[in-house]
């Protein structure tokens, strides 16, 4: 079982290079157990055939706004609804555009009108035409319609070689944008409506003296993407960060802090929660004494550098004697021994599930968009594919609600 068993998607395929792409992903989708039907752009037979789509979807492919049979027996009204998701697989810069404007002036704008169920768009264009004023700004309007984007991605241009910004998500990655949005929709919406969930993303900077510290690599894009992605869902969430180049997450109360005894601190104030996820690459050790001025180095002299330990926030959380999250997650990252090393961690600070990733030179986790996970818990170890940080993010929120409804249950 998938998320995506039994589910129905409409695939809305505009006329972009990244047509051929529909190809694999009705593909993915299937086989993680959905049934797809097709509408295809006119553009969009230009670069691949119903013929090809309606072999892979196994069933007809719909392309006329004006036909009188479709209309007799499907008709554009229950194509919209006669599905769970609609998805958009390439959504070129003109789709898009036409969308914002709530034109309908053939069947894929007609649909997208009349469609009460969620829709997922992953765009594909040029990266001059993704980063165009008109575009961003319908994407703007896109997004507060309350449209669903996944990609696009940096990369190259099937038709100029040019690089950017604008490639399609991969197949493999839309259906795991799919599957997220599905899945948890009623149990999510039901079991995190009004509930806190804390967050900690980043790294912390310990300073050594007014103008260094230490720090780490951590971006803090996934625990960025948790709060996100928990808010989404319906939670009320604090999100701790250390010092990162991101922008407070839409919907989430976001406290910014420096060092780990901040971080600390900022944790404790935030408590009661009902879900913890510590996602922050807390350093592990602090210069004992922050020296008031600036240190000088000395002719012929090797500097040296007295640490002390930092306190664990999560292991704080996990074992809190009064305040203890129903849920608490923490996250490993390790080069060696990834899955024996993240289950030492989860039994040792006493949390329900870790989070563990490799990050070894050459993964590109450390700053990188995608991520490579194994969920820890008591039941054991579940690998998931490669994908986006932010359907990591959007997966683990869904298996938090699944895991808060059974315990839930279980009590009642
Ligand atoms: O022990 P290690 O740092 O590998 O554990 C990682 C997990 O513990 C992460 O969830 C991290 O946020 C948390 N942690 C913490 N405080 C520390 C060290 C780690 O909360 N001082």
């Amino acid at each position: 079982m998938t998320g995506l068993t039994g589910k129905r998607i409409l695939l809305v395929v505009s006329g972009g290079i990244a047509a051929y792409k529909a190809l694999e992903l009705i593909r993915r989708l299937r086989e993680r157990g959905a049934s797809v039907r097709a509408v295809m752009t006119a553009a969009a037979q230009a670069f691949v055939t119903p013929l090809s789509v309606g072999a892979l979807t196994g069933g007809r492919v719909f392309t006329d706004l004006l036909d009188r049979e479709d209309e007799h027996d499907v008709g554009h009204i229950r194509l919209a609804r006669e599905c769970d998701l609609v998805l958009i697989a390439p959504a070129t810069a003109d789709l898009l555009a036409r969308m914002a404007q709530g034109l309908a002036g053939d069947l894929a704008t007609t649909v997208l009108l009349a469609t009460d169920r969620p829709v997922l768009a992953a765009p594909a264009m040029n990266p001059r035409m993704w980063a165009h004023p008109a575009t961003q700004r319908n994407l703007a309007t896109l997004h507060a319609d309350g449209v669903h984007f996944v990609g696009p991605e940096v990369g190259e241009m099937a038709e100029s070689g040019e690089a950017g910004l604008g490639r399609m998500a991969e197949p493999a990655d839309i259906a795991a944008a799919a599957e997220a949005l599905l899945t948890p929709r009623a149990i999510m919406a039901a079991t995190l409506a009004g509930q806190h969930v804390l967050v900690t993303a980043g790294p912390t900077h310990e300073p050594i003296d007014p103008v260094r510290y230490i720090a780490n690599r951590s971006s803090g894009r996934q625990g960025f993407a948790v709060a996100e992605a928990a808010a989404a869902a319906g939670a009320r969430v604090t999100l701790v960060a250390g010092p990162v180049a991101l922008a407070d997450p839409p919907g989430v109360r976001t406290v910014r802090v420096e060092t780990a005894a901040e971080m600390l601190a900022a944790v404790e104030a935030a408590l009661p929660a009902d879900v913890a996820v510590m996602a922050a690459a807390v350093g592990d050790w602090r210069p004992q004494e922050a020296a008031p001025g600036k240190l000088k180095k000395k002719a012929g002299e090797a500097a040296r550098l007295d640490l002390t330990t930092n306190p664990d926030i999560l292991a704080a959380v996990a074992q809190h004697a009064t305040k203890r999250p129903r849920l608490v997650v923490g996250f490993a990252a390790e080069t060696d021994d990834l899955l024996a090393n993240a289950e030492a961690k989860r039994a040792a600070k006493g949390c329900d599930m870790i989070v563990a990733n490799d990050v070894s030179p050459g993964t590109g986790v450390m700053g990188g968009a995608r991520n490579t996970v194994h969920l820890v818990t008591a039941a054991g170890v579940e690998s998931w594919p490669s994908m986006l940080k932010t359907a990591v993010a959007e997966r683990l929120v869904a298996r938090i609600a699944e895991t808060l409804a059974r315990s839930r249950a279980a009590a009642e």
